[in-house]
């Protein structure tokens, strides 16, 4: 059979280059945007298609204090408009592409040009700031543990002796009404060296494996049932989607057991009506943790709606020994912040009365 004469291809077509009308602002490394009268985006340079992660075909017409979910951009926007001032710059909290909402130093500016009417541009200060405040933590928390450490050790290593010399005097008393007081002694050595042990337990190695978030806060949510009996709702707000984590399982509970307990002591504490806590999990995508970039992160959320921590220890909670309750030893938070911190992730809380919320941010990988 005679081969099949196969038509030649076309060749691909020429691709078409457009000149862009701005050229000067598509060089800046900082997102450019210029709006029309009703905030409409006009033009975008390629560092604000990079923020937005959309092309300019797509964002032109849209108007830009919608796609960035602020309503503050849009009053700053109206300003600008009336002409209220030549320039402005101010920090915005702005949502990009349905993303969590990032602080951002945004610049506008009124011009006359075309029927452009506001030139806005806008930098991430988020994170550059965020990066120096976590490094500033991490090394105060470093600091935190060396502290503790050295202290725990040195206090723990009396204590055996003070312990044994009550108990050999507690032989020689010729009273036995006086040994009420060795009681003393040897009791509140014991407290003292199980608060020491305590102190010095973060520093074992990790022991890594694959981690179902879900599985951890049911075990807390078993716990807290036990420990607080049908006192607490404790409600579950899951994403079942969540892929598992690679971390330390014990550690893991032990975090979100302390978070959760702080927040059961301060609901009944307080008296609360319908105490509730919330265990929420959520993925947030392409993040800075400990100055890595994160593709995927898992959100833990563990709120209450209790009394809000006490404002004289608001700024203090992550330290030891600090306490706002009595009979705290203020450890709890602590050891948290250093699990979260060897599973390279943050932890962070936001509190007011009625509504305290810790906010856990782990990688998936
Ligand atoms: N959800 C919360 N609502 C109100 N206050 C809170 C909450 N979480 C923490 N706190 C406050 O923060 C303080 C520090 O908590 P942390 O767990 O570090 O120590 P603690 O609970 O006092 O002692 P422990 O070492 O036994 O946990 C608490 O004493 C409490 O005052
Ligand atoms: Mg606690």
């Amino acid at each position: 059979m005679p081969a099949k004469r196969l038509r030649p291809l076309a060749p691909p077509p020429a691709p078409v280059v457009r000149e862009s009308p701005y050229p000067g602002l598509d060089l800046l490394p900082s997102a450019i945007l210029l709006l029309d009268v009703e905030f409409r985006i006009n033009h975008a340079n390629p560092a604000a298609e990079a923020l937005f992660e959309s092309s300019l075909r797509n964002l032109r017409g849209q108007p830009v204090d919608r796609q960035t979910q602020s309503e503050e951009l849009g009053l700053l926007l109206e300003e600008a408009l009336r002409g209220k001032w030549s320039h402005r710059s101010q920090e915005l909290e702005l949502s990009f592409a349905g993303r969590e909402r990032v602080s951002m130093a945004c610049v506008l500016t009124p011009i006359e040009q075309g029927d452009n009417r506001v030139l806005l541009e806008l930098r991430a200060i988020d994170q550059q700031l965020k990066v120096e405040r976590e490094e500033r933590l991490n090394e105060q928390a470093e600091a935190n543990r060396e502290l503790i450490r050295n202290l725990a050790h040195e206090i723990k290593n009396p204590l055996g002796g003070i312990r044994g010399a009550a108990q050999l005097l507690e032989f020689e008393l010729p009273d036995k009404r006086l040994r009420e007081y060795t009681q003393v002694i040897v009791k509140e050595s014991d407290r003292l060296q199980s608060l020491m042990d305590r102190m010095l337990t973060p520093h074992r190695p990790p022991h890594i494996t694959s981690v179902n978030i879900h599985e951890v806060l049911e075990r807390v949510r078993s716990l807290l049932a036990a420990e607080f009996p049908r006192k607490i709702s404790l409600v579950r707000d899951y994403d079942a989607s969540l892929p598992e984590l690679r971390g330390d399982k014990e550690q893991l509970i032990q975090v979100a057991l302390n978070v959760a307990r702080n927040a059961a002591q301060a609901l009944l504490g307080a008296g609360t009506k319908n105490p509730e806590i919330v265990l929420k999990t959520r993925v947030v995508r392409n993040i800075t943790l400990h100055k890595e970039r994160c593709r995927l992160a898992l959100d833990l959320h563990i709120e209450d709606n209790g009394p809000g921590i006490p404002e004289s220890i608001r700024d203090r909670v992550f330290y030891p020994l600090v306490s706002g309750r009595d009979g705290g030893s203020g450890l709890g938070l602590t050891l948290a912040q250093t699990f979260v911190q060897q599973h390279r992730g943050t932890i962070e809380c936001e509190s007011r009365p009625g509504y305290t919320c810790f906010k856990i941010l782990l990688p998936f990988s």
